[in-house]
């Protein structure tokens, strides 16, 4: 069940062979740094008992790993995390840090949608976390 430890180690091997910038366009912070911040989200999220992946419409499925919406579903995501924490909490802290690290598409397709729900919301970024966390070590290795 439990990757993180093993990702852990991953994220350690890259980042000893990760090349230095070359003429990325885009902000990005060191592997680590991404790292932290998705398991501190992730901690957050697994804080209470999470629905069963398999109740997630694989409609939806496709739509939190579309690396084209990666960044119109972190705008969702923002949004949503609304209803449950403030602008101050390290879960919405966390999440804006990834907003310069996305491209943004044109056109930005449909996001997700996530009810004001928290198990809607708690397994929705779950997914979305797997994607981004994807998108960003593709991105430092390369
Ligand atoms: C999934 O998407 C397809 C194509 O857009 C649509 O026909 C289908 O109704 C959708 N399924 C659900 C469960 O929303
Ligand atoms: C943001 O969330 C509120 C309340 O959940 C919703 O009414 C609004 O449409 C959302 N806005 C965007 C841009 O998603
Ligand atoms: C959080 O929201 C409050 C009130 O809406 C606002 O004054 C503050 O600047 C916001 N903080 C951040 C970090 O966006
Ligand atoms: C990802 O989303 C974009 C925009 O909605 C869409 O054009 C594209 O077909 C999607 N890609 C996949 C693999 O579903
Ligand atoms: C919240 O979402 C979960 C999973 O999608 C669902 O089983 C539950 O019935 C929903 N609860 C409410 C109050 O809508």
């Amino acid at each position: 069940m439990n990757s993180l430890p093993v990702l852990h180690l991953l994220l350690l091997l890259l980042g000893l062979q990760a090349p230095q910038a070359q003429g990325r366009s885009l902000l990005t912070y060191p592997p680590q740094q991404n790292f932290k911040m998705i398991s501190e989200i992730t901690d957050i999220l697994n804080s209470s008992p999470s629905p069963a992946e398999e109740t997630l419409d694989p409609n939806e499925t496709n739509t939190l790993l579309n690396t084209t919406l990666l960044r119109p579903n972190l705008d969702a995501f923002l949004n949503a995390t609304k209803n449950f924490y403030s602008n101050e909490s390290l879960i919405w802290k966390n999440l804006k840090e990834f907003l310069p690290l996305l491209p943004t598409p044109t056109p930005r397709g449909e996001p997700i949608s996530i009810e004001n729900n928290w198990s809607d919301f708690q397994k929705k970024l779950k997914k979305y976390l797997e994607a981004l966390d994807n998108f960003l070590n593709f991105r430092n290795n390369h």
